[in-house]
């Protein structure tokens, strides 16, 4: 049986690199966020390597990346530091690259926040260079590979808006040296719709570039239809838009809506070991998120305290915890979001807080997934509230943890991938906060039994369309599961 070879290539690796102060020696500390947590099971367990940043920059890009701590138990625990190879940027250029097109430009206008969105010639100019040198690293990582082992095509599996550009320089460079291959991209975000697109000065480049994939997935199917939308209109493709096709250079590109899941079964495990950390004496209305202007935190902080308002029989009884961990902290509009938050948060607090409680606890720092899951599990209700956001991993997560009986409620935005297949939460524009806050109070409020119908439904959805599910869908998209129906990993 001929192994499955694969490299993932993403912009972050699974963890990141922090020298120790003390000794100098590198040590390796879990990525949050929804890239990690779901790809990160794909190459622990299968046979390939992940080519991505490293979190640091390294002098010597040849100093080893060191094993795992033995008491890990992150998803990437497993991954031996021989699949890891890192990307090292100069400085500058990263982040000109990283902050300056990738979440100065790109997140802000695929989520459809134009206003956002800084337009930098200089921005780009790196964006396009460290594409190229991702390309290069993982042809080359490709050759090591296949000295090593002999394999049936390898598939080349490049993630989300950092790497847009890679793919054609991977398949020149294979081609030039004659190595088969087979190329797949999946946005982790939204795609957006033409009318947002077109801002963009560099549309023309960033459709060609994705356009150098065989297949290109996205989490659902109003993704896929935006793309070719603009493939067609930019670029002039023929397009298909039953059969999610679109012809470039002489070439068929399949686009396919991969809805992301998560390990299903790692989080109920977790959810049943996990100690309990939450007081008993009331209820946790429970958000996770990193702290990004995406996520609708502001509006969620007002839903909650117009509930207190309205509703002051929560008051004393019912507990805002609200986990946000740092992220992007050198690009301006997360450091407004974070000063903004910290002021609401002290405004409500200082409003509403009695002798024994306060409505909001805030936790601004990353909390490892085996503590969330007690979140997950002892919360009432979980506030999934984006303004916009390609999946959700969050909603997912608590459902899967739902293991209490009678169950919590699970509250999500209909801007948010997740939004748009888990029909039994309750779904709340987070724009309109006079109903979020009715919402959060009719979730807290909802009979057990049809707590329990609703979340039965979700979990069982979840359990069947997990990460193994989705990572297999892939494969077979890609043209590439065995007849068997063994993939091999
Ligand atoms: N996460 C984590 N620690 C935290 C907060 C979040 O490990 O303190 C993880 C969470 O379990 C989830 C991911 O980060 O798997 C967030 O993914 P999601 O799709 O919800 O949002 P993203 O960060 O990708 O925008
Ligand atoms: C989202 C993106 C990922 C990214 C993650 C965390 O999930 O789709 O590509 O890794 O956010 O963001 P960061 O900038 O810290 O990698």
């Amino acid at each position: 049986v001929t192994s499955k070879c694969m490299i993932v290539v993403s912009n972050r690796l699974p963890f990141v690199l922090k020298r120790n102060e003390k000794t100098g020696a590198l040590e390796r500390k879990a990525s949050a966020g929804g890239l990690v947590t779901a790809v990160a099971p794909v190459v622990v367990q299968g046979n390939g390597l992940w080519v991505g940043w490293p979190g640091i920059h390294l002098e010597n890009p040849d100093e080893p990346i060191p094993e795992s701590n033995p008491n890990d138990n992150t998803p990437t625990a497993g991954l031996l530091s021989k699949k890891v190879v890192p990307v090292c940027v100069e400085p500058g250029k990263f982040d000109s690259y990283y902050n300056g097109s990738c979440n100065g430009t790109f997140w802000p206008l695929f989520h459809s926040m134009p206003d956002r969105a800084v337009f930098l010639a200089e921005h780009w100019k790196n964006y396009y260079s460290v594409n190229e040198l991702f390309a290069e690293k993982t042809i080359k990582a490709l050759k090591s590979l296949l000295e090593e082992q002999s394999t049936a095509t390898p598939l080349i599996w490049i993630h989300d808006y950092h790497l847009m550009l890679a793919a054609n320089w991977v398949r020149q460079i294979a081609e030039e040296s004659n190595l088969r291959l087979k190329l797949g991209f999946f946005l982790h975000i939204p795609f957006p719709p033409w009318n947002i697109f077109r801002l963009c000065p560099w549309s023309d480049e960033i459709l060609q570039g994705i356009l150098g994939n065989d297949m290109v997935g996205f989490h659902i199917e109003d993704y896929c239809l935006n793309f070719i939308d603009c493939c067609q209109r930019r670029l002039g493709c023929r397009v298909d838009r039953k059969g999610l096709l679109v012809e470039h250079g002489g070439r068929t590109v399949l686009v396919r809506p991969l809805p992301i899941g998560i390990p299903y079964d790692r989080f109920v495990k977790m959810a049943e070991i996990a100690p309990k950390v939450l007081p008993t004496n009331q209820k946790f209305v429970l958000g996770v998120d990193r702290l990004d202007y995406t996520k609708g935190l502001v509006h969620r902080l007002k839903a909650f305290e117009l509930l207190l308002e309205k509703y002051p029989e929560h008051i004393e009884k019912v507990t805002l915890l609200q986990i946000s961990v740092p992220s992007r902290t050198d690009v301006k509009e997360y450091q407004d979001l974070k000063e903004e938050m910290d002021q609401m948060v002290g405004r409500i607090n200082g409003r509403f807080t009695t002798y024994n409680w306060s409505p909001i606890r805030y936790i601004y720092g990353q909390v490892g997934q085996d503590e969330l899951a007690a979140f997950y599990r002892d919360a009432a209700v979980a506030l999934v509230t984006p303004l916009r956001d390609g999946m959700n991993l969050v909603a997912k997560e608590f459902v899967a943890c739902q293991i209490n009986e009678p169950p919590g409620v699970l509250i999500v935005s209909p801007f948010a991938g997740a939004g748009e297949m888990m029909h039994e939460a309750l779904i709340c524009n987070p724009y309109e906060v006079h109903m979020a806050a009715e919402i959060i109070h009719r979730a807290l409020t909802m009979p057990e039994d049809e707590r329990t119908l609703r979340m039965n439904y979700l979990r069982r959805r979840e359990k069947l369309h997990d990460v193994n599910y989705w990572m297999k869908s892939f494969f077979k998209a890609m043209g590439s599961l065995r007849e068997d129906g063994d993939d091999g990993l």
